[in-house]
């Protein structure tokens, strides 16, 4: 199995993704998971991670990393995500612990004593990566790629130009751009057509445990979809895992992204560049579009598959 580490901050979507990579160990081997400030504060965050492992028994390090952006303050999601940050259903407290490493050293260590290169899914703002970029550069031959759920080619959610994770930390988002490591970039393009809608929220509810927490989590988080206008909920982050689970299901093109970091309104911006000579190679694959029944469907039979251990 490919040996992945998820970079969040759970986060409503963020629990679903690792739901999503935790029910399929033959092709998904979670070497840990790290966390960051976004959706809310770094303590918040990390204990709905442990409590979500917890819930479904999964016994994997949890390591805590940056509290806020490289620069400036954490601006939150709070109104999409609540206060605990992945309001919802109740969860008991978690068994588990986090470890004492912190974030950018237990990825450090991992990376390097993995047999395999490994692939890192940020699926939070880019702060933590950043800092292990800039840090260990080293480590960079030993990351295969990163999938992440950041940015968008036509529009933002946070700003009309910036999307969330970018947008909390854009000089970190910059730093893992311009890398040079293999990029799968599931952006606002693609997530916001990776929709799930009411009927099928109200299936998962009548099914088992998981499927009945996630369910749960979703009644909370599509009340902030709709005040958006949607007439779903976007699944942002769990298209970065389904991505390495199902490429077949996406559709990408590769292209120059780039970062702004200063402008007036286009702060967190993602940029790509669509000239038929653009100044630079492809650093990314940008996700455009899913098959989204069949997205869904890899999701409902992973929650199944966890409902029945
Ligand atoms: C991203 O922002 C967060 O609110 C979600 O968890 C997702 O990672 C979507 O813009
Ligand atoms: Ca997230």
């Amino acid at each position: 199995a490919r040996p992945i580490i998820i970079d969040c901050d759970p986060g409503h979507d963020d629990a679903i993704a690792i739901l999503l990579a935790l029910a399929n160990p033959e092709r998904l081997r979670v070497l840990g998971i790290t966390t960051v400030g976004g959706n809310q504060v770094l303590e918040k965050i990390t204990d709905n991670a442990l409590k979500l492992l917890s819930f479904v028994d999964a016994d994997i390090p949890v390591a805590m990393g940056a509290k806020g952006p490289l620069l400036g303050k954490l601006v939150t999601g709070a109104e999409a995500h609540g206060e605990s940050g992945m309001d919802g259903p109740v969860l008991p407290p978690s068994k588990f612990r986090p470890v004492r490493q912190g974030a950018v050293e237990f990825m450090v260590e991992r990376i390097r004593s993995s047999d395999r290169p490994v692939t890192l899914v940020p699926i939070g703002p880019l702060t933590n990566v950043a800092m292990l970029l800039a840090a260990y550069p080293d480590v960079k031959e030993k990351i295969e790629r990163i999938s992440l759920m950041g940015g968008g080619l036509a529009y933002g959610n946070v700003t009309a130009a910036a999307e969330f994770n970018i947008y909390v930390d854009p000089e970190a988002a910059r730093i893992v751009f311009e890398s040079g490591i293999p990029i799968a970039m599931s952006g606002l393009d693609v997530t916001d057509k990776a929709m799930i809608y009411e009927e099928e929220i109200a299936e998962l509810k009548r099914r088992g445990k998981v499927s009945v927490m996630v369910g749960e989590l979703l009644d909370f988080y599509s009340i902030y979809s709709r005040k958006l206008g949607f007439d779903g909920s976007s699944l942002h982050d769990p298209c970065a895992v389904a991505w390495l689970l199902q490429p077949e299901l996406f559709e990408s093109k590769a292209y120059c992204v780039t970062v702004e970091t200063k402008g007036e309104r286009t702060r967190g911006m993602t940029v790509a560049d669509m000239r038929r000579k653009p100044g630079d190679a492809p650093n990314a694959h940008v996700l455009l579009d899913v098959d989204r029944d069949a997205f869904i469907r890899l999701l409902f039979d992973a929650l199944e598959r966890l409902d029945r251990q």
